[in-house]
């Protein structure tokens, strides 16, 4: 790690296009005297929600952002897993400014431009499965959901939707009604939608029937027949299952081999269709267009969103064509497949062929879990490391042998990381996820990885 109180100078030259491993430099404490004075002014204007760093950006390139007070940290965070291709392509930043002057907004819904047609034939050929797909744009993961739950509950007449407790899959009333990863996201929230029901998630690390795997025989998944459908969920009256291919804001939890390919069996004997929501490990984050590949499963519904857009706000939903609405008017909106957001969308899928940044996603990932893995032989808090392509996480516990969590040292870690200069976010009860831009290169999780064996050191000299 480089820290140094002058201006920097690039400690490599860069591969053509990309921007230099210029190394963190942390010139102010974090936050600086500039970043205090925006974040009172936020904190006065701004709603509460889930802020938990303090870093006021003012630009930022590749992997890493510049702050208000000339600090340079490195993004271990994305954007919460938006910058797929990094921040300030630039050829997403041409994508975007040829299309902005151009046509900036023709409400895709109700009129007709050519780049989201493009769009939706790209992703109906990337979403798995062989089969004839529609496609419909959105502003955001929630929406996404919210656009499934409504195709579903049209098109199959059904009352229930069932999904996994500790899922995500955002925050309005629909999706709200499928989100269980905490309590603070529901209190004060019921009624919600109606129909929503859950079944203890594949969580190994902390199997809920207190099993292990392969000797469960993958109990979790056999439960829903061998139990719900018996007592609390009618098969002929569920709409659809709804799961993550990764469980995200849960915790990113990876869930073991066959559950998905057990589930999907139990779900083809009922006609169930799969929502596979996407919104966080979907295009290239483990590796793989879309995370359900690894599981070897062909959803019938994908819901897409944040590194869609390439850094701005879109979303889709694939499902089969029989599945569209007879009339119209059933669903729209007005901002979905913004032109300008399509632009960036189309540039970044390009980027992440042209720059074969899934076979980087998965080298990198596996570098950047071994390295975690060393550190968990060194920091005894860390429970267990975790984690597909660049979807990686650590978990940290009081202590190893009754894994209770420590969302305390968790939340000293993250604000230790960032003083560093490693931007980082938590999930879970008590994990940091390390979400990089797709882009990232080896001594670039290594300055991670150094600044984190730190953060964790000091930490724990906090305790
Ligand atoms: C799997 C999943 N679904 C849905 C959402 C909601 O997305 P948004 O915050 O864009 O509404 C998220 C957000 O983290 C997510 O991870």
């Amino acid at each position: 790690m480089h820290m140094s109180q002058s201006t920097p100078s690039p400690v490599a030259s860069p591969p053509p296009g990309r921007s230099p491993a210029r190394g963190v430099v942390i010139s102010t404490p974090i936050p600086g005297p500039n970043a205090r004075t925006v974040i009172e002014r936020d904190r006065r204007y701004l709603m509460t929600s889930t802020k938990t760093s303090p870093v006021v950006a003012a630009s930022a390139s590749g992997c890493w952002v510049t702050d208000v007070d000339g600090n340079r940290l490195l993004d271990f965070a994305s954007g919460v897993g938006v910058l797929a291709a990094g921040h300030a392509h630039p050829d997403v930043v041409r994508a975007v400014r040829e299309q902005v002057g151009r046509l900036s907004h023709f409400a895709g819904t109700d009129f007709y431009y050519e780049n989201q047609t493009l769009l939706a034939e790209r992703l109906a050929g990337l979403a798995p499965g062989s089969f004839e797909k529609k496609v419909f744009f959105t502003n955001s993961g929630a929406e996404s959901v919210e656009a499934a739950l409504k195709l579903v509950r049209y098109h199959r007449q059904r009352p229930i939707v069932v999904g996994l407790l500790g899922g995500f899959h955002g925050r309005t009333m629909g999706a709200l009604t499928m989100t269980t990863s905490k309590p603070v996201q529901r209190a004060r929230y019921a009624p919600f939608v109606g129909g929503g029901h859950h079944i203890p998630a594949p969580t190994c690390y902390r199997c809920p029937y207190r099993l292990e795997y392969p000797s469960c025989d993958l109990y979790c998944a056999k439960i829903l027949k061998e139990l719900y459908f018996h007592t609390s969920i009618p098969p002929e009256d569920v709409a659809a299952f709804v799961a993550e291919p990764v469980m995200g804001e849960g915790g990113y939890v990876v869930p073991p081999p066959k559950w998905h390919a057990t589930l999907k069996g139990i779900l083809d004997e009922e006609k169930i269709p799969l929502i596979d929501d996407e919104v966080q490990a979907g295009v290239g984050r483990t590796g793989k267009w879309f995370g359900i590949e690894h599981h070897g499963v062909v959803p019938e519904i994908v819901t897409m969103a944040k590194a869609l857009g390439g850094g701005f706000p879109l979303g889709a939903v694939t499902f089969p064509t029989e599945y569209d609405f007879p009339v119209q008017g059933s669903h729209s909106n007005t901002f979905g497949g913004n032109v300008v957001a399509v632009a960036a969308s189309l540039a970044t899928l390009d980027v992440i062929e042209k720059e074969r940044l899934l076979d980087n996603a998965r080298v990198q990932g596996s570098y950047l879990l071994q390295r975690l893995g060393e550190l968990a032989r060194r920091h005894e808090e860390i429970g267990d490391v975790r984690g597909l392509g660049l979807m990686t996480a650590t978990e940290f516990v009081r202590d190893r042998r009754t894994k209770e969590p420590a969302p305390e040292f968790r939340d000293r870690v993250v604000d230790e990381a960032v003083r560093r200069g490693l931007v980082l976010l938590g999930c879970g009860r008590s994990t940091i996820r390390y979400i990089p831009p797709l882009i990232v290169r080896r001594e670039e999780i290594d300055e991670a990885v150094e600044i984190l064996d730190a953060a964790i050191s000091a930490a724990h000299a906090r305790a």
